[in-house]
């Protein structure tokens, strides 16, 4: 897979992404719920250092965890071995995955799926959960509710977006140039970190398609899934046009 595609460079420096993400804790909370809800063998695609797995499996869960990225899945083994749980982590592609046996509940969170920018890579990828679902599970992803005026703004010039403080390297600032490609509905990305003393000391793509409401139920219900459920937020609010976030749940149709 193409290195913009997947945002490999990006996902190398895990420590980083951790530092720039801390993390969601609503996001945390509503997962650990319906994995609570959804059953005992619970699989993520895309859960990079497992800040949402690594308290499911503490719940007692049976977790499997696949990424893209050998340096995320370092992280995650290392965060969860301090922990003492238990997680399978593995690699591969959500894309196209096969793995042994089959999970009463699959999700993808934080825009993961946004890496897939083809519609078949994101049909193959529905496929595949398809086929991993156990008779009865759930399927939750959340990707951002595409604004069109936010996607016009992204005009390619660089802007500073983040600050955060890092042990290693002390206060970081990340600037971000983007523009949108509106043929193939990928944002294109270039992220770029400095401190004062080491301006870009590094920078990666990152490239996100939109996946558009009424394209959404298409996509699924050409790789076999149906959309059950669509909540705007973590709290369970209706989906509507000012929603920031798409939560989808699903089944096998
Ligand atoms: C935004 S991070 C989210 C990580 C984690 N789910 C979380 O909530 O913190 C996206 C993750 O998706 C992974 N990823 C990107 N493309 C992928 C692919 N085709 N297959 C599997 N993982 C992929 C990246 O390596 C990265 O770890």
């Amino acid at each position: 897979m193409e290195q913009e595609q997947t945002g490999q460079a990006f996902y190398s420096q895990a420590k980083l992404y951790d530092r720039l993400f801390p993390g969601n804790e609503a996001a945390v909370a509503y997962y650990r719920a319906a994995a609570g809800s959804h059953g005992e063998r619970v699989l993520e695609l895309g859960c990079g250092t497992g800040h949402k797995l690594i308290p499911i499996a503490a719940d007692g869960h049976r977790c499997v965890g696949l990424d893209f990225s050998p340096q995320m899945l370092a992280e995650a083994r290392r965060k969860a071995d301090e922990r003492g749980v238990a997680v399978e982590w593995v690699q591969g592609d959500m894309g196209a995955f096969d793995l042994d046996g089959v999970f009463d509940f699959v999700f993808i969170t934080a825009n993961s799926l946004l890496h897939l920018h083809e519609t078949e890579a994101l049909v193959s990828c529905f496929q595949s959960v398809r086929r991993h679902l156990a008779p009865g599970g759930r399927f939750i992803f959340d990707v951002f509710n595409p604004s069109v005026r936010l996607l016009a703004e992204a005009d390619g010039v660089r802007r500073t977006r983040e600050a955060f403080a890092d042990p290693a390297r002390g206060a970081i600032r990340v600037d971000v140039a983007e523009t949108y490609d509106s043929a193939a509905q990928v944002t294109r990305g270039i992220w770029s970190f400095s401190t004062e003393s080491e301006p870009d000391f590094f920078t990666a793509p990152v490239d996100v398609r939109s996946i558009f409401p009424q394209e959404l139920p298409l996509l699924l219900s050409r790789g076999g899934l149906r959309l059950i459920e669509r909540f705007g937020d973590f709290a369970g609010r209706p989906f509507g046009a000012d929603s920031s976030l798409q939560v989808c749940v699903c089944e096998s149709a």
